[in-house]
């Protein structure tokens, strides 16, 4: 990668990259040359992920569910790679309780890890950035930030909070060159989204409520996260883009 789109020996931590949308984007990061923090719990998943990866990868395997785990955590994002200059809040999880048996436990879960750790983390590592002036930060909102869907409802809000955290974070930070943007995915096959996928009519009820016709394929996020990450996307900030095939375009 080339030019405007290139991000090239940027240091880049990725929450979430033992699995999923998290996975893939790191993968893809380093093969274009990014210098990749892969953040997550499980050792295992997260050495896999290095080793079918090439290019300059390190693991930290980190609990960021928690806003005082999220923001302690810089000393061991930057140890490997020094100042981080791209993140990608991928980390993430989805509790499924309907409306009336939401529990305070889940809740709180989920509003942590979806939305207090994208906070705590950013603001952890955004004074190098600031200070040399450049810096990207990539939220991974949801079709469920601007839509109520069964079973969604702290999920939705959180992902609702995200879109709105990320324009505050735009409004923040961007004066110092640091861009805050969200990547708002369709359905994407992945361990969060096993159950919708796991029931073929259910997924093709998702697959034929988008222009293109068809549910997310991983690969489909890898350029709308470059361009966010790299200087084609300047003058773009505090936005959700979402990649959903068109989903929330009907
Ligand atoms: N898949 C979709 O269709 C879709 C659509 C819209 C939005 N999203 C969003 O995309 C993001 C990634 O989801 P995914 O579909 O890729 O799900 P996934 O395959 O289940 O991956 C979730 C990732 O989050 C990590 N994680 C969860 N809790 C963590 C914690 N407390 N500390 C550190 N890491 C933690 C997991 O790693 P460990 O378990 O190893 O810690 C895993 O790598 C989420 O924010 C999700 O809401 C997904």
């Amino acid at each position: 990668m080339t030019g405007r789109f290139d991000i090239s020996g940027h240091v880049a931590v990725v929450t979430g990259a033992s699995s999923g949308i998290g996975r893939a984007l790191a993968t893809a990061f380093a093969e274009a040359g990014a210098r990749v923090v892969g953040v997550a719990r499980r050792a295992e998943a997260l050495e896999a992920w290095r080793n079918e990866t090439p290019g300059e990868t390190a693991g930290v395997i980190a609990d960021v569910g928690t806003p005082e785990a999220a923001s302690g955590l810089s000393d061991q994002l930057t140890a490997p790679f020094g100042p981080v200059d791209i993140l990608i809040n991928a980390a993430g999880l989805n509790t499924r309780q309907a409306a009336d048996e939401v529990t305070v436990e889940g809740w709180r879960a989920t509003i942590d890890i979806n939305l207090a750790a994208p906070f705590f983390l950013a603001q952890s590592l955004v004074g190098p950035m600031k200070a040399r002036g450049w810096g990207r930060i990539i939220n991974i909102a949801s079709l469920q930030s601007v839509r109520a869907f069964p079973g969604g409802l702290t999920y939705g809000a959180s992902k609702g909070g995200v879109a709105q955290l990320t324009r505050a974070m735009a409004e923040a930070w961007s004066g110092a060159g640091v861009n805050a943007n969200a990547i708002a995915p369709g359905f994407f096959p992945t361990e969060l989204t096993a159950a919708v996928f796991d029931d073929p009519e259910r997924a093709a009820r998702n697959a034929a409520q988008t222009c293109v016709g068809r549910n997310g394929q991983l690969s489909d996020l890898v350029g709308p996260a470059l361009f966010l990450a790299s200087p084609a996307s300047d003058y773009v900030t505090g936005q959700v883009l979402y990649v959903d095939g068109g989903f929330t375009a009907k």
